[in-house]
């Protein structure tokens, strides 16, 4: 999707309330679809995340001969195949602006016994492969990609796997997973080291579904030979999501929001840490569990907040989270400081200049740094035209930024949103935001 053509037109407003939910978790919805292609029976998949994302991996499954079919818009029902019963695809697996799908399923189909080509769009074309391709050759797949070491990535059949004992050389959980996944397939035990923690989805769906994996420290260890046992996944509501509206809640001057069911795994929550300390108004509600993962209602509503300092520690449990916390801190009274987040420069856009160009555009004062930026927090935005890069949390982030504004902001390339978050327009209208979507002709 190139999302050229769909703008966000934003009106000042300063109330945001309601009761609402937010779409289930994109990573774990990932998961589910492919955890429960390789196991044995049938995974019935509720609160399924319906985004291009999640869809483009689903659809890969499919073209890999595994039957899924959507029972409800957010229900799956997915017939497993076994560690074994995948079949070749005859064109290119497509995975569209989702680097969860290209990392995970790298390592997945370098255990398998027939080639694929892995492609996505313009944005996941840019990102860097090497961080998967390393690690999965040196179990031995042979796995190409182009001369920059991005996608396309063609992988062949190899001669057979070897479990590695590897270091990730960035807390990622994307490698993570990609080399846990390979795992499955090699001969011995692999083990995955992260440098920090990282969201522990894999880890644990996989144990949940009778794979042989136990965790030590910052260390995983996955030994191959077992069958997975298909299990129903209840997905919780997307913390990420959520993370706009919880932002929005606490710059608005009045109202209150619920988000109800989401999912709380710690792993995931460092801006709700963030926005406590800096103040916010925030409690947890009827705090549970549902299959092992956290999950509650988050009340906010608005304060007045202070400048952070991000602490180096929580960077990765707030990965996602850098743009909205961004939109918080031109809010605060004082400078806020993120450094150590580097990673931020290779999402779906450059975060960081991203964020610092539309900030500036809006009148904030931001320094950026190679591995983070200061923002300067103001009382009051002022309106502009911001680019999103085709990015969705850029472009929600800004629209969440009209609750300060002194004039409309106008958000550009806005149709990927509906990778992560389908109908967010419509909900953040519905709490209060002055938000329009407006669909241009094609660009040429
Ligand atoms: C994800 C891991 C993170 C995160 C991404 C989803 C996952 O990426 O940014 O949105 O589901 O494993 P990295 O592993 O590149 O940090």
């Amino acid at each position: 999707m190139s999302g050229g053509n769909r703008e966000f037109h934003l009106q000042p407003a300063d109330r945001v309330h309601g009761r609402i939910t937010v779409p289930g978790d994109k990573s774990i919805s990932h998961r589910a679809v492919m955890f429960g292609a390789l196991a044995r029976g049938t995974t019935r998949v509720s609160g399924f995340l319906p985004g291009a994302d999640t869809l483009a991996t689903a659809q890969i499954l499919r073209d890999l001969g595994v039957a899924i079919e959507r029972t409800g818009e957010t229900d799956l029902l997915i017939e497993g195949v076994g560690l074994h019963g995948l079949r070749g695809a005859a064109h290119p697996l497509d995975c569209g602006n989702a680097g969860t799908a290209m990392r995970l399923l790298a390592g997945l189909l370098a255990g398998q016994r027939f080639a694929s080509t892995l492609v996505g769009d313009e944005s996941l074309s840019r990102r860097p492969m090497r961080r998967v391709m390393d690690p999965l050759r040196l179990m031995g797949a042979r796995i190409a990609s182009t001369e920059a070491g991005t996608a396309p990535l063609l992988i062949e059949p190899s001669d057979g796997l070897r479990g590695i004992d590897y270091t990730c050389p960035v807390a990622s959980a994307q490698i993570k997973s990609c080399v846990l996944l390979a795992g499955l397939y090699a001969s011995g035990e692999t083990a995955v080291t992260e440098p920090a923690a990282t969201r522990d989805y894999t880890e644990r769906m996989l144990a949940a579904l009778g794979a042989d994996v136990v965790v030590e420290g910052l260390t995983v260890r996955l030994r191959p030979g077992r069958e997975l046992a298909a299990q129903p996944i209840a997905v919780p509501g997307d913390f990420s999501s959520a993370a706009f509206f919880l932002v929005a809640g606490a710059i608005a001057r009045s109202g209150e929001v619920v988000i109800e069911n989401v999912g709380l795994n710690p792993r995931r929550t460092g801006l709700l840490d963030t926005l406590l300390d800096m103040g916010a108004d925030i409690e947890i509600l009827d705090r549970r569990d549902i299959a092992g993962e956290p999950v509650g209602n988050l009340r906010v509503r608005p304060s007045s907040l202070r400048a952070v300092d991000v602490p180096l520690a929580r960077v990765p449990d707030m990965i996602d989270e850098f743009p909205a916390f961004a939109i918080a801190a031109a809010c605060a009274a004082g400078t806020s400081r993120v450094r150590g987040a580097h990673e931020l420069r290779v999402k779906e856009s450059d975060r960081i200049a991203a964020m610092a160009r539309g900030l500036a555009a809006i009148g904030v004062d931001v320094e950026e740094f190679e591995d983070g930026m200061a923002i300067e927090g103001r009382e009051q935005l002022g309106g502009g035209r911001i680019d999103s890069r085709g990015d969705h949390r850029i472009a929600m982030s800004f629209a969440v930024a009209s609750l300060r504004a002194r004039e409309a902001i106008r958000i550009d390339d806005c149709a990927n949103v509906d990778t992560s978050f389908p109908g967010f327009a419509t909900l953040a209208s519905r709490i209060g935001l002055g938000i329009r979507v407006r669909d241009g002709e094609a660009q040429a």
